[in-house]
């Protein structure tokens, strides 16, 4: 048995009757599945993934598609969501950067028990805050993440802001071969305590001539997820954007993935209009700079289309999977055109020097209710890769204790020597306040997961305004998985 929370209690969900199926819209450029309305059926069930015509995967599915069908909706509404499960083991819902409820929060054994195979589970709430989101489960999530089981949520502002062509980019990376997925936490459990099959699997060709037993994680990753998709495709299957000249295009990005991506728009100045589905204040035209995307992170980009030809966003890591990630910009009028790969060093934007000052709820000056401090390592423990937070693993960590209406400061501090620890806090949004001791400049710049490298250190604040019981953990699921998660306890 496993003792973590992502493992999960598996108790009965409560029964609930089905809803009726809503309209579906096919979303033109993109090939996502889109459902619109306020009620919606999400069945997890096994399905062949056609990644592009050679390499196919068994996928866990919401509704047979990697990523799932988008639940498009309305800012104010409530929304129910049934979750029927058919595959083999319990599934959730996590409702990744919305603030919901705590008990519709989709974690299995604090808020509401696993849903088993042949069960159903019907999640209610109101969507107030507009933006990009994303929904996962929680169960097991370093596996069943891996496996497919997410889609992305947008909820469209009262005021709506149209675009001529708004599309969704869910990004994410596959191993040549599956049987290497334990290596990064697959079989582990939240609490770290499941570390049999860490390095056992055998090399891939990929990684095939490294020494895989003595290679960090930070190292072993990009070795064994070398195929990058792009909303369930590879390569030349990913699905051209079509533009004509003068529209203002939008991409939502969402990184599903374990592994950071840096993205080049080719041709194109463009503005990060908001992150994690906050906005921005006065975003500047960019160009020439790559945007960094870390697991779990949202960004909704927009651009002119005033360079008539055909051009791509494309991945720029130094990584073995980086070609197989570029999305086409075609104009109309140019569908004959090959674009081309560019090569070279680009610097990466600063989210914290981005954007202008504007009018914030948050200071660092300001007296706080709570004060907390997130030491996180990577260590080694009977042999075994573990990431701690403040020397511990879950669920041994100290949780960050508060009441409604505390004002919360949090330090973050990366002191893994490689890993990259992108931290994810659920039910709230939180204001970055500094990077390095220097006060953010683009602010108020406000996330729910924040990317930290090694050797960096973060101040953030909250408002502790919804009570409950809440995930504050790294977003790479198999860090997790094997131990970096605390929690926000309210009193
Ligand atoms: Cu996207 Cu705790 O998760
Ligand atoms: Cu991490």
């Amino acid at each position: 048995g496993h003792a973590g929370h992502d493992m999960g209690a598996d108790q009965s969900a409560t029964q609930q009757p089905a809803a009726p199926s809503q309209p579906m819209t096919a979303s033109g450029d993109n090939a996502m599945e889109v459902l619109t309305g306020n009620t919606f059926t999400l069945t997890a069930k096994e399905s062949m993934l056609h990644l592009d015509d050679q390499t196919m995967k068994t996928a866990w599915t919401y509704n047979g598609t990697v990523p799932g069908p988008q639940l498009r909706v309305k800012q104010g509404e409530t929304i129910s969501v049934t979750l029927k499960n058919e595959l083999p083991e319990p599934v959730t819902i996590h409702w990744h950067g919305l603030p919901v409820p705590n008990n519709m929060d989709g974690i299995p054994g604090v808020t509401q028990n696993a849903v088993k195979p042949n069960e159903s589970f019907t999640y209610r709430f109101k969507v107030d805050v507009a933006g990009t989101y994303w929904y996962h489960s929680h169960q097991n999530s370093s596996r069943q993440v891996d496996k497919g089981l997410y889609g992305s949520l947008v909820v469209e502002p009262k005021t709506p802001e149209p675009a001529d062509k708004d599309v969704t980019l869910v990004l994410d990376e596959w191993m040549q071969d599956d049987s290497m997925a334990e290596m990064h936490g697959g079989g582990g459990s939240m609490a770290g305590m499941n570390h049999g099959a860490d390095h056992a699997a055998p090399a891939t060709s990929a990684a095939s001539g490294h020494d895989m037993a003595n290679m960090s994680d930070a190292k072993m990753m990009p070795l064994m997820y070398t195929i990058f998709s792009v909303n369930g495709k590879t390569g030349p299957a990913i699905a051209p954007l079509r533009v004509k000249e003068g529209e203002k295009v939008r991409i939502r990005l969402i990184n599903a993935g374990y592994l950071s991506h840096k993205l080049n728009l080719q041709g194109h100045a463009f503005q990060i209009v908001s992150t994690d589905g906050q906005p921005l204040h006065n975003p500047p035209l960019t160009s020439g700079q790559l945007l960094n995307i870390a697991p779990g992170e949202r960004y909704d980009l927009e651009f002119v289309a005033n360079n008539p030809g055909t051009w791509l966003l494309e991945e720029r890591s130094d990584n073995p999977g980086a070609k197989s990630l570029a999305v086409p910009i075609v104009y109309e009028g140019y569908e004959a055109a090959q674009a081309k790969p560019e090569s070279g060093q680009l610097p990466v934007i600063d989210l914290t020097r981005y954007g202008e000052a504007a009018q914030s709820s948050f200071s660092l000056e300001q007296p706080y209710d709570i004060t907390y401090r997130m030491d996180l390592n990577t260590d080694s423990r009977d042999g075994q890769m573990v990431f701690t937070i403040n020397g511990q693993t879950f669920p041994n960590v100290p949780p960050l204790d508060v009441k409604k209406g505390d004002r919360v400061k949090v330090t973050i501090v990366n002191n893994s020597p490689e890993d990259v620890h992108p931290m994810h806090l659920h039910g709230h949004f939180f204001q970055v306040l500094s990077k390095n001791g220097q006060p953010v400049s683009g602010s108020p710049l406000v996330k729910d997961t924040l990317n930290v490298l090694p050797g960096e250190s973060y101040v953030v604040a909250f408002a502790a305004d919804n009570p409950g019981e809440w995930m504050f953990h790294c977003h790479d699921l198999g860090h997790a998985a094997k131990g970096m998660v605390s929690e926000v306890k309210y009193a």
